[in-house]
């Protein structure tokens, strides 16, 4: 099937946008209002699109209804500046769940998912003490584009649980930290636990000599799955994978 979205429903671009852009890192967000109240809720519109300097997006959808209704996160981003990306792993899941509920505002999603908060080490705004890792965030910029506030921002500090580091890199123990991404729609996520493979990165040289070693074969094909599978495979460990870098 094809769409042209022009002239597609928004639920229909919605589901199809959710349903192809997927998985999905979770941002559970902690952000703080002018009254000082801690506000936490989870976005999947995320990803890092930069390092140097380090930098992520999120895109915030403005609430339904007329106007543009814009929801606590993106208001409170706005007024502090600042604000806290904590990882959902699978024992986060259900307090993440719950703070993704547009409660009444004298209502403390905190206190309804059991939630408590440490200090982070540059901005104001707390983490969530429980959630395995911790980005520390400066607004750049948010745009407005239509009914999407997309909130630009710097890390400025990262906090992570010792179990899940290895400090000889120092790397991020993936494999051990078990975060969850966000599937298509309302309500679908995806495990990570025991869900990792490796495929090796090669250069031009490498892919090169093992394709001049390949056998051509009775179709004289030399594809490139051959080319993969006469690869050596390094050590199928997540670490020795977050040991390359991407060029
Ligand atoms: C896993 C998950 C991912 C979500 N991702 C987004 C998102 O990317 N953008 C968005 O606007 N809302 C997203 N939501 C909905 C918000 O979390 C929800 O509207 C929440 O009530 C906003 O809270 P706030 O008004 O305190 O900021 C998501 C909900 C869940 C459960």
């Amino acid at each position: 099937m094809d769409f042209d979205l022009a002239h597609t429903e928004q639920q229909h671009v919605y589901d199809l946008l959710c349903g192809l852009v997927a998985p999905r890192p979770i941002a559970w967000i902690t952000s703080i209002d002018p009254s000082g109240k801690i506000d936490a809720a989870p976005f999947s519109a995320y990803n890092y699109v930069g390092t140097d300097p380090p930098i992520i997006a999120i895109g915030i959808g403005d609430k339904p209804g007329p106007g543009a209704l814009a929801k606590k996160t993106a208001l409170n981003i706005r007024s502090a500046g600042e604000f806290v990306i904590n990882v959902v792993n699978a024992a986060g899941a259900d307090a993440m769940n719950l703070t993704a509920i547009d409660f009444p505002p004298e209502i403390d999603k905190l206190d309804v998912a059991k939630l408590k908060t440490e200090a982070s080490l540059l901005v104001k705004v707390p983490r969530i003490a429980s959630a395995p890792a911790s980005l520390e965030c400066r607004e750049i910029t948010t745009l407005q584009i239509g009914h999407n506030r997309i909130v630009l921002a710097q890390v400025v500090a990262i906090h992570i649980k010792d179990e899940f580091i290895d400090a000889a890199g120092p790397f991020v123990r993936a494999d051990a930290l078990h975060a969850i991404g966000r599937m298509n729609g309302l309500g679908a996520y995806i495990r990570t636990a025991g869900a990792f493979f490796d495929i090796p990165r090669l250069d031009y040289p490498a892919w090169k000599a093992i394709y001049e070693r390949l056998d051509p074969g009775p179709a004289n094909q030399k594809t490139l799955g051959l080319v993969m599978k006469n690869h050596a495979r390094q050590a199928s460990s997540p670490v020795s994978a977050a040991r390359r870098s991407d060029p």
